[in-house]
This record gives C-alpha cells, sequence and structure tokens, in this order.
C-alpha cells in the first residue's frame, strides 16, 4: 500500500519533529502494511519553506537511514503546496515538486477557511502546463465543508482530491466524516491517505480505515483507491468516473 500523503521528513515541517521520531513513523508504516510513503513537507504554508531541492535532498537522506535500519519502506519525494497565485507560472516550477517528481500531479492545500476566487483560473493554467493539482484534505476546509458543490466544480473541471484516513474513521466530528463519505461516494475524492505527522496525535490510521472502507463499501472500492495511488506516483492517468454534486437538503417553513 501507498501513502500519498505523510510529514514524515524529520525537522522540516509540523510533522516528524526528529529522526527517531521518523523511523518511529516507518515502523507504524510498515506495520500498517504500507510499502512507500510519499513525504509530503508544507511548502508556502506561512510557517515553512520547502523547495524541491531541499526535499529531494531530504528523501535521499531519510532512505538511506532506512536500509541502516533494514525498514523495508520507501519514500518517494512530494510536497504539500499552499496555493498561492503565482503557482502556475514558469519561474515557479523550480521550487515546486510534483508527486514523485512525475512532472504530472502536484498536491495543493487551500486555506484552512477559503476558498479563493482565483484557484479555478490557477488550476486550469496548471492543466495547461501538464500538472493536475491533487486538493489534499476537502474535507478538513471549512467552504467545501459547508458547500460541498464547490468541490463539485473543481473536479468537474479535472482537478483530483484527497481525503484524510482520520476524517473518515470519524476522528475529526461527525460532520467532517459525513462530507468524507459524500466525497468518496460521489467520484469527488480519488485517494485516502493519512497525513500523518507522527506516531500518536496524528497517526496513520490506514488500517482503521482499509477496514471502515471494506465494510462500508466493499474491497473493489479499497482497490480502486490503492489503483489510484499507485497510477499517481507512477504519473500516469487516474481511471474516473463522472463526479455528482452533491445536493444539501434545504429545509423550509416553520418547526
Ligand atoms: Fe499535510
Amino acid at each position: 500500500m501507498i501513502d500519498i500523503h505523510c510529514h514524515i521528513l524529520p525537522g522540516l515541517d509540523d510533522g516528524a519533529a526528529n529522526e527517531t521520531i521518523a523511523l518511529e513513523m516507518a515502523q507504524q508504516a510498515v506495520a500498517e502494511g504500507i510499502t512507500a510513503i510519499v513525504a509530503t513537507p508544507h511548502h508556502r504554508n506561512r510557517h515553512w519553506q520547502n523547495p524541491k531541492a531541499n526535499v529531494l535532498q531530504h528523501v535521499a537522506q531519510l532512505n538511506e537511514t532506512l536500509k541502516e535500519h533494514a525498514i523495508p519502506l520507501t519514500i518517494l519525494p512530494g510536497q504539500e503546496v499552499r496555493l498561492f497565485g503565482e503557482m502556475a507560472e514558469p519561474d515557479q516550477q523550480a521550487e515546486l515538486l510534483t508527486v514523485n517528481n512525475s512532472g504530472n500531479y502536484l498536491l495543493v492545500e487551500f486555506p484552512t477557511m477559503q476558498v479563493p476566487q482565483y484557484a479555478s483560473q490557477l488550476f486550469f493554467n496548471l492543466q495547461t502546463n501538464g500538472v493536475t493539482p491533487v486538493i489534499v484534505h476537502p474535507e478538513r476546509n471549512q467552504v467545501f465543508l459547508d458547500h460541498p458543490d464547490r468541490l463539485y466544480q473543481f473536479i468537474n473541471e479535472g482537478a483530483l482530491a484527497q481525503i484524510t484516513a482520520a476524517s473518515l474513521i470519524g476522528k475529526s466530528g461527525n460532520k467532517v466524516q459525513k462530507r468524507s463519505r459524500q466525497f468518496l461516494e460521489n467520484q469527488l475524492a480519488h485517494f485516502v491517505a493519512s497525513d500523518a505527522h507522527n506516531v500518536t496525535q496524528r497517526p496513520f490510521y490506514r488500517q482503521a480505515a482499509q477496514a471502515y472502507i471494506e465494510k462500508e463499501y466493499g474491497f473493489q472500492m479499497i482497490e480502486q483507491l490503492n489503483q489510484n495511488a499507485e497510477q499517481l506516483v507512477q504519473g500516469k492517468q487516474i481511471p474516473r468516473e463522472q463526479p455528482t454534486a452533491i445536493k444539501e437538503k434545504k429545509f423550509f417553513g416553520l418547526f
């Protein structure tokens, strides 16, 4: 199993604080059946800058350390880029790191409380450059949470989305779980990933999510999600079905 979103690189952001914690995370990942992790440190987030060259160097280093400790896990390079207006400009491309450096998919994080107006045009520009944006954890964005039709618009225009294992199994509350389920059920999410930051407060929950998905949706859904993750890291096309807009029930009248 591949985990496409994880803050395992030590000392770069609010993920693994040091190498010891990174190794604990690696061991937990292996125990949960994960064979490869896309390391996705924050970039352009207000606190952290982790340009491409920096990430590539740290990925190589952690792979060496894992080998020394005989931990059977491969780290692939990636980034979680906070949405910014110049993201699709040619002079930014040297700093941005696509998933597994394939050039085809970029993990994009929206600000927690907003979906900026410029995002749609920006995504169009990215896609014109051959880069498909993957919206990470839309279920944790207040606008997508309150107005899931806004996510439909982006997916319908060609973006992909990843929900977080913890959200799906209810660790972030009922509303976030409900939206996560709806996004999966309506072809509005294409990946489930851990977004793990450590082994305690924000662990992997991949086994728990696998069990949940199998119980709720059947094994075929697990296979589909795993296949999507494989295709993503290989930079290949991801099979997708037409998304469906989520209709919110509206209540009229007096109760
Ligand atoms: Fe993240």
